[in-house]
């Protein structure tokens, strides 16, 4: 049902699609610390698909997540926004797979349409405004 609403030409209705792709970036994961690989795989508003995986840093704060890298690499590509569907997979979690961290989560809704599916894998699929209903938004007087 919420792949009907999309608009990108393709790759519609084919979040499983999606899935593997963000399976397949998590195996490229640099996390020796945590040793919890992540992949996310992103559809912008033409239909093309960005990917990124998480990136640790001995300095463990510097760790950036899958979820940022694929929007922030696919924003630097000049994807077309805002995005229409994203797909999260963590190969490394237990049954009850890795859902967007909040801080993630804030990211995902500036640059995706409140009704865009995310897939995460092993969870199930959510809008955007459902994984992050009332939103920071800066609205100035
Ligand atoms: N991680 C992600 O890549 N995405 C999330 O939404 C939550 C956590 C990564 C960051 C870190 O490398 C590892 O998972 C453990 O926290």
């Amino acid at each position: 049902m919420l792949q009907a609403t999309l608009s990108a030409p393709t790759l519609v209705g084919d979040l499983d699609a999606l899935i593997v792709r963000a399976r397949e970036v998590a195996s490229r994961a640099y996390a020796p610390y945590s040793h919890f690989r992540v992949g996310a795989a992103l559809v912008d508003a033409q239909g093309a698909v960005h990917v990124g995986c998480n990136v640790e840093n001995a300095s463990y704060g510097l760790t950036v997540c899958a979820e940022r890298n694929a929007i922030f690499g696919a924003i630097a590509a000049s994807a077309a926004r805002p995005f229409a569907a994203l797909a999260v997979s963590c190969v490394d979690a237990t049954e009850g797979g890795c859902s967007p961290c909040g801080a993630c989560r804030q990211v995902i809704v500036e640059h995706f349409r409140g009704d865009a599916p995310v897939q995460v894998d092993g969870l199930g699929c959510f809008t955007v405004s459902e994984l992050l209903p009332h939103s920071f938004q800066m609205e100035r007087a």
